[in-house]
């Protein structure tokens, strides 16, 4: 990029100071994605409304889809949009599964305060040398780096994984020491999408596995432990979906409750995207079911908005415990 620009000159903050509050506290910090500028406002306003700290999450889909310059100003402008609200809380701008050097360097570059270098796919010594990389460049700007041990179900971008595999806590000390990242994305049964578990007829959706977690967190006291995939697909809005001309079957998500849970421990960043998009469906698809003569954008995704901030809101709330911190 011809003229670097700092994040802190555009009003964000890294993540250091907002995991140290979250380890403290016993809650996690919203990681929630956005592509366009009704989902960027329902997340400033219902963090904004509900006191919590955010990281604001941008996808190497996203910048594809949204244009990277009108992502970075959606950004800054969001900030002031927040401070025009009364008192802001803080903002992280953050790389989601950035799976090269050059695009975490461009992200940086362009004023993201934290970015995700996501070299789980590969094998060890190269994720170890990648994300060694990535830290190197960002650290001397003040920029933090999320990493990945061990690999998730399903799409992570344009990596697709058709199994998980755990993550190996007798790795965790090494990796971090060997590359110097500030948080780690651990594989614990999280998955991306709306179908994170097939289940068969009566079955529940199997417990996160808290074991490994909590052996992690033995090995590496204190250091912020990050989960993806971690939408819980309420049922409502997959029944409102379908009630209102779509067809979504088998979808399943991460219970509340272990969210919670985890919340509670060295998990201080927790992914949603998914329950986003489906709450943005469940609305339009009403509006279009209901008024089929509808034709002004502003009156679909208006509703949809709306939804958003309530579900956004309820999540700080109850489930990450992120809400009332500032
Ligand atoms: O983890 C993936 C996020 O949900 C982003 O998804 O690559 O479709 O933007 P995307
Ligand atoms: P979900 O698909 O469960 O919302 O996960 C989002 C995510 O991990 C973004 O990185
Ligand atoms: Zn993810």
């Amino acid at each position: 990029m011809a003229n670097p620009v700092s994040y802190k000159e555009l009003g964000f903050v890294n993540t250091r100071e907002m995991f140290k509050d979250a380890m403290k506290n016993g809650y996690a910090v919203p990681a929630y994605n956005f592509n366009n500028m009704e989902q960027l406002q329902a997340i400033i306003t219902a963090c904004t409304k509900s006191r919590s700290p955010v990281i604001l999450q941008v996808s190497k889909g996203a910048r594809d889809y949204a244009n990277a310059t009108l992502l970075r100003w959606m950004g800054r402008g969001a900030l002031e949009m927040m401070k025009e609200m009364g008192s802001p809380v803080p903002v992280a701008l953050h790389l989601d599964h950035g799976d090269t050097f050059e695009l975490c360097q461009s992200c940086i570059d362009a004023g993201f305060s934290s970015v995700m270098i996501d070299a789980s796919s590969k094998p060890y010594a190269e994720n170890v040398a990648l994300t060694k990389k990535v830290v190197e460049y960002a650290h001397p700007r003040d920029v933090t780096v999320e990493a990945e041990l061990g690999v998730l179900a399903g799409i992570e971008d344009e990596v697709s994984a058709e199994k998980s595999h755990y993550t190996n806590p007798a790795d965790v000390v090494d990796f971090v020491k060997k590359t110097g990242a500030d948080s780690l994305a651990i594989s614990i049964g999280t998955s991306h999408g709306a179908y994170k578990f097939k289940l068969k007829p009566g079955e529940t959706v199997p417990p996160l596995r808290f074991d490994i977690l909590k052996e992690i967190e033995k090995q590496i006291p204190g250091f912020p432990i990050v989960l993806h995939g971690s939408s819980s697909v309420p049922q409502a809005y997959i029944e409102m979906i379908n009630k209102y001309g779509g067809k979504m079957e088998g979808t399943a998500g991460i219970p509340e409750e272990q969210l919670r849970q985890a919340a509670k421990s060295a998990v201080c960043k927790i992914n949603i995207d998914s329950d986003g998009r489906l709450v943005m469906t469940a609305a339009v698809r009403k509006v279009f079911a209901e008024k089929p003569g509808e034709f002004d954008p502003r009156k679909y995704l208006g509703p949809a908005r709306e939804e958003l901030v309530k579900m956004y809101m309820d999540k700080n709330e109850r489930v990450l415990g992120s809400a009332g911190r500032y």
